[in-house]
């Protein structure tokens, strides 16, 4: 049979969705697609759309409904979504949600959570590659050679949103957000929450087995 896997993967942020996501697109060969990514990348374009999303980006507001799902559904209708995707830090409110229901329903999601102290410590000390995307950081997960990616060598940096305050912003609008998201998934029976307090090697292989353990119920394993 072949296998087509949706996978939306959600949680404040800085839980590890983006660390988690890479790991999972490399073992089922399957695209992980996060809306931060593709926003940060337009505005590094600096094209249309880039300029419409970098006033909520540097203040870490939520991009408006309408802008977030025409960039999804565009994204999705890619031909390397044909055997599924895994969206990372979509959907964000319940009009994502229902949205995304329309056009591409889930067949898990995956809702990580951990401890505030955590994610603070975890996004003030993250850095991104300012090329490739890949994610380290200072503590848990140095790169080789401090500042440079291990991947394509270009320097790493610190992503605007993390500064403090806006750190605090971001974690206060998902409260405001999520547990709605949360009850709509539950009501499907399509979430699974993953504790995600512990180093990301040990975090990766529970999801892995999650994911594994939910193909092999559908048959697909
Ligand atoms: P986005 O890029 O999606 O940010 P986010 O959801 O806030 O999530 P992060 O990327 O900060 O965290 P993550 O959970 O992926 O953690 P990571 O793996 O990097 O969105 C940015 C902005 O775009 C939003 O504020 C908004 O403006 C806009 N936007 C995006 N989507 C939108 C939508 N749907 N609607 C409206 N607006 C939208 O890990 C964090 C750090 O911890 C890293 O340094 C990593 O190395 C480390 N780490 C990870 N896991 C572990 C672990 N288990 N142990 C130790 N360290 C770990």
């Amino acid at each position: 049979m072949k296998r087509r896997m949706k996978l939306v993967f959600i949680g404040p942020p800085g839980v590890g969705k983006g660390t988690y996501a890479q790991a999972v697109s490399q073992r089922f060969q399957i695209p992980h697609i996060s809306t931060g990514d593709i926003f940060r990348e337009e505005v590094k374009r600096g094209s249309e759309l880039g300029r419409k999303v970098q006033y909520y980006l540097e203040r870490g507001l939520l991009v408006p409904d309408e802008i977030v799902v025409e960039v999804v559904k565009a994204r999705l209708s890619q031909d390397d979504c044909r055997r599924g995707f895994i969206l990372d830090g979509f959907p964000r409110t319940l009009a994502q949600a229902e949205a995304l229901e329309g056009f591409a329903p889930p067949d898990l999601v995956l809702n990580f959570v951990a401890d505030d102290s955590v994610i603070v410590e975890r996004l003030s000390g993250r850095r991104v590659c300012s090329k490739c995307g890949a994610i380290y950081h200072v503590k848990y997960m140095p790169p080789r050679f401090p500042g440079t990616c291990d991947k394509c060598g270009a320097p790493l940096v610190v992503r605007k949103d993390d500064r403090p305050e806006v750190i605090a912003e971001r974690l206060a609008l998902y409260r405001e957000q999520f547990s709605p998201i949360i009850s709509y998934y539950e009501r499907r029976g399509k979430l699974v929450t993953i504790s995600a307090n512990a180093q990301a090697p040990e975090v990766i292989p529970v999801v892995i087995s999650t994911i594994e353990r939910f193909l092999r119920g559908r048959g697909q394993l």
